[in-house]
């Protein structure tokens, strides 16, 4: 009897990592990549970025093009969503009625958008950036418009906000909480982004929470609970994303706000990995459960699956590393430097190319670099390697880190 494919369910950077790197642990046998977007595997980062101001054409966003899934004998759905997972008959249930059977499967379903719950949420003007349908959406609704309302400083809301103003959009960002990028960033630096973006014409509403959204004679009215009201002919709404476990939850796996996994990327079925944004991991490098969404994680996690898959398995134990872009300035964010106990500043703000590098429990934990990619670079080593290094050491500008990195 023929042995079942290996089948991968999520054609994002994930799936399309542990497809690649099956083939590099040696898998031979036959590999299905299901995708419910119709389209080849993309990169998400500029969907939000250069591809939404129109500087990078959709050609250049495919990671790779169809001959390279031939040659790697990946066969691909796309344009299905995989509905159901049965383990005991070690099947997967498609949308369009197939029942595919697995020798083993590779979660990687990755998150969606976090839906806006006010009233009028549900207004055509109101859009958000996740897929690349979305994306193209609002690359042809802000065409037209003149006022756009961002609501949610996060990285989606902000890097939206900048491409817009380019652009020349009046720009308004509604944030809940009372600084920008709360979840990820420093308050020295959410105070950064503050002045940067207000600097270039960003009405910015901290603190500020949405309670409706009206249709007004053209566009609509964005209200707060501040009793103000924001025209505009476009919302972008970038208020976080939730993890598509709902799939994995249905055919009993362990879920908690992800698919639960070991640092090993083993979901309660030993038949079953899953990686990327959709999982809630152990983390070898922290030494804690998180669930982190972005292209390294991905990669890295994925990586970890495929070895497994392979019957090769190696614990994930690789630094977090996340970045930004806005206007041109670009945010690159090391470890997880939140909280902390001590921040340390390297570099010089007002000539906009500084770092904050982070303690905690007395260690290097993390750093926010903008427009300084070598200490994002130094840090990155410093703590993979685990190397000691001081507040003081940090915030010498004499004091060359990478060599200290280097050893
Ligand atoms: N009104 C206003 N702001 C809100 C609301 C709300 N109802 N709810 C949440 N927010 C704010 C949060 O306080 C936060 O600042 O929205 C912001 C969401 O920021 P992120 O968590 O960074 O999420 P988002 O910007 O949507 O990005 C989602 O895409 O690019 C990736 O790495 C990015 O993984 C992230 C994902």
């Amino acid at each position: 009897m023929a042995t079942a494919p290996y089948i991968v369910v999520g054609g994002g950077q994930a799936g399309l990592q542990v497809c690649d790197s099956l083939r590099k642990f040696g898998y031979e046998g036959e590999l299905l990549l299901i995708g419910e977007e119709p389209v080849l595997p993309y990169q998400r980062p500029p969907l939000s970025k250069h591809y939404l101001g129109g500087d990078l054409d959709a050609a250049r966003l495919s990671f790779r093009p169809a001959s390279h899934y031939e040659k790697l004998g990946i066969a691909l759905r796309l344009g299905v969503r995989v509905t159901a997972i049965d383990r005991e008959r070690r099947e997967v249930v498609c949308s369009d009625g197939s029942r595919l059977a697995y020798a083993r499967l590779a979660l990687t379903t990755g998150t969606r958008v976090r839906p806006l719950s006010c009233p009028g949420a549900e207004h055509p003007a109101v859009r958000y950036v996740r897929t690349l349908a979305d994306s193209d959406g609002l690359r042809a609704a802000l065409g037209d418009a003149r006022r756009l309302v961002v609501v949610g400083g996060g990285f989606i809301g902000l890097e939206v906000a900048a491409v817009a103003r380019k652009q020349g959009k009046d720009v308004v960002v509604i944030e809940a909480l009372d600084r920008l990028m709360a979840r990820a960033v420093s308050p020295q630096i959410s105070n950064y982004y503050a002045t940067l973006h207000r600097g270039h014409g960003v009405d910015l509403r901290l603190a500020t929470g949405v309670t409706a959204i009206e249709p007004a004679v053209s566009g609509v009215r964005v209200l707060t609970d501040r009793d103000e009201a924001c025209e505009a002919d476009v919302v972008v709404v970038g208020i976080g994303v939730v993890a598509n476990d709902e799939l994995a939850a249905a055919a009993g796996l362990a879920c908690r706000n992800g698919i639960v996994v070991d640092e090993c990327a083993r979901t309660s079925d030993p038949l079953l990995v899953a990686a990327g944004d959709c999982t809630m991991h152990m983390n070898g490098f922290l030494g804690r459960e998180l669930r982190l969404e972005s292209v390294q994680n991905a990669v890295d996690q994925a990586r970890v699956a495929a070895g497994t898959m392979c019957d090769q398995p190696e614990p994930y134990v690789q630094v977090p590393w996340f970045w930004s872009d806005q206007y041109d300035v670009k945010l690159q964010m090391a470890g997880i430097g939140m909280p902390c106990e001590e921040s340390v500043l390297r570099g010089d703000p007002a000539a906009g190319s500084f770092s904050y590098f982070y303690f905690r429990d007395g260690r290097l934990c993390g750093a926010d670099s903008v427009n300084r990619p070598a200490d994002h670079m130094a840090c990155r080593r410093l703590l993979a390697q685990g190397t000691m290094i001081t507040p003081a050491q940090v915030g010498d500008e004499g004091v060359d880190l990478m060599q200290i990195a280097r050893g």
